[in-house]
C-alpha cells in the first residue's frame, strides 16, 4: 500500500449526534477523499493526548468537495474524545486504508448487508453502485438495535419477498436509487422484527435461478452477523465478501496486532486484517 495512504489534517466540518452514542462525522481530507474506495477504512488520532490511533470505516467519500464521512458509536475512551471535537477543530488522519470491495461485473446483483456500526462500508458501496449505473443493481439490507442514526423516510423502491412489516428506508438511499429495507430486534418503527439475514433469505426466494446467477453478497458487522452472512452464501452458492473490524494497533500493516487465521490453498494462514483485508472472501475466513 506504500504511497497510497495519506497523512493529513483533516477539519471537522460537521458532527451530528444520534441516540445511544452514535455518531456521524464529515471531515474536509481532500487527499483521503481523493482516493477513497467502499471497504476502506480511515485511522485517526481522536485527541492530541492519545497516541494510539482509532480505526473507522468510510461511510463515504466526495473527491470534488474533499470530504469524507465516517459513522461511529461512543465505546470508550477514544470515541469518546473524538465524540468531543467541535467544528473547525483538526485532527491527525491515515487513510484511505486496506484493499476495499472488489465488486464483480458478472455478478450487477449486488445484495449487500449491514449491522450496526458495520453500516457505513455498506453504505459507501451501495452508494458508488448506483452512481456508476448500469449494469450494477443494488440491493441493502440494514440491522440496527439502536434506532437507525440516519433520516428514515417511507420506503418507495420495491425488494420483493421481504416482510410488510419492513416499509421503511434510509432517505439517502431512495434519492441514490437502492432499494433499502431495515430489520431491528428491538421491533422500531417500519422495519422487520427480527435479523438482516432473513430480509436476504426473503428476497434470495423470489429471484428465479438465472437472476441468482448474477447475485454476489457483500457485508460488513458484528461477527456473528457475518458468520450467518457467510452461511447463508455458502447455502446458496453465492460469492460473498465481507469487511472485518478486528482490533488494530498501528493501522499500517507493521506490527501484526490485527491477523486473523484464513483458508489459503496451501493450508491455514495468517492475514493482516488492516492491509491484507479488512475485505475477504468469505469462504476463507475462519469463522
Ligand atoms: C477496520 C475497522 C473499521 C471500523 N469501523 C468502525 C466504524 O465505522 N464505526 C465504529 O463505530 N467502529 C468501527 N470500528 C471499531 C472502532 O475502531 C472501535 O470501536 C474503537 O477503536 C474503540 O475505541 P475506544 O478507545 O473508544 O474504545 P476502547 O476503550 O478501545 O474499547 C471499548 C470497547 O470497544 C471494544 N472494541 C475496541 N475496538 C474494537 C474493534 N475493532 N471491534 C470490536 N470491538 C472493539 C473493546 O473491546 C471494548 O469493549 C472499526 C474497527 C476496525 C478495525
Ligand atoms: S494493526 Fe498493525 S499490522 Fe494491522
Amino acid at each position: 500500500m506504500t504511497g497510497t495512504i495519506a497523512l493529513e489534517e483533516a477539519e471537522v466540518l460537521r458532527h451530528e449526534a444520534w441516540p445511544e452514542g452514535q455518531r456521524v462525522l464529515v471531515l474536509r481530507a481532500p487527499r483521503c477523499a481523493a482516493r477513497a474506495e467502499p471497504g476502506q477504512f480511515v485511522h485517526l488520532r481522536c485527541d492530541p493526548m492519545l497516541p494510539m490511533r482509532r480505526p473507522l470505516s468510510l461511510m463515504g467519500a466526495d473527491p470534488a468537495a474533499g470530504t469524507v464521512e465516517l459513522l461511529y458509536k461512543v465505546v470508550g475512551l477514544g470515541t469518546a474524545r473524538l465524540a468531543a471535537r467541535r467544528p473547525g477543530e483538526r485532527l491527525s488522519l491515515l487513510g484511505p486504508i486496506g484493499r476495499p470491495f472488489r465488486p464483480d461485473p458478472a455478478r450487477p446483483r449486488a445484495l449487500l448487508l449491514g449491522g450496526g456500526v458495520g453500516m457505513p462500508p455498506v453504505i459507501f458501496l451501495a452508494e458508488r453502485l448506483a452512481a456508476a449505473g448500469e449494469p450494477w443493481r443494488p440491493v441493502a439490507l440494514l440491522g440496527s438495535e439502536a434506532p437507525f442514526p440516519f433520516e428514515l423516510v417511507p420506503a418507495r423502491l420495491p425488494v420483493p419477498g421481504v416482510p410488510a412489516e419492513a416499509e421503511r428506508s434510509l432517505a439517502r438511499l431512495e434519492r441514490a436509487g437502492v432499494p433499502a429495507r431495515l430489520a431491528s430486534g428491538r421491533g422500531h418503527p417500519g422495519c422487520h422484527r427480527g435479523l438482516v439475514t432473513e430480509l436476504a433469505r426473503a428476497w434470495l426466494e423470489t429471484l428465479p435461478g438465472i437472476a441468482r446467477r448474477g447475485v454476489q453478497l457483500y457485508a460488513c458487522g458484528p461477527h456473528p452477523m457475518l458468520a450467518a452472512v457467510a452461511r447463508l452464501a455458502a447455502e446458496q452458492g453465492l460469492p460473498c465478501q465481507v469487511a472485518l473490524e478486528e482490533h488494530m494497533a498501528c493501522g499500517v500493516g507493521g506490527c501484526a496486532g490485527c491477523t486473523v487465521p484464513v483458508r489459503t490453498p496451501q493450508g491455514l494462514a495468517m492475514r493482516r486484517v488492516c492491509v491484507d483485508g479488512p475485505v475477504f472472501d468469505a469462504a476463507e475466513v475462519v469463522w
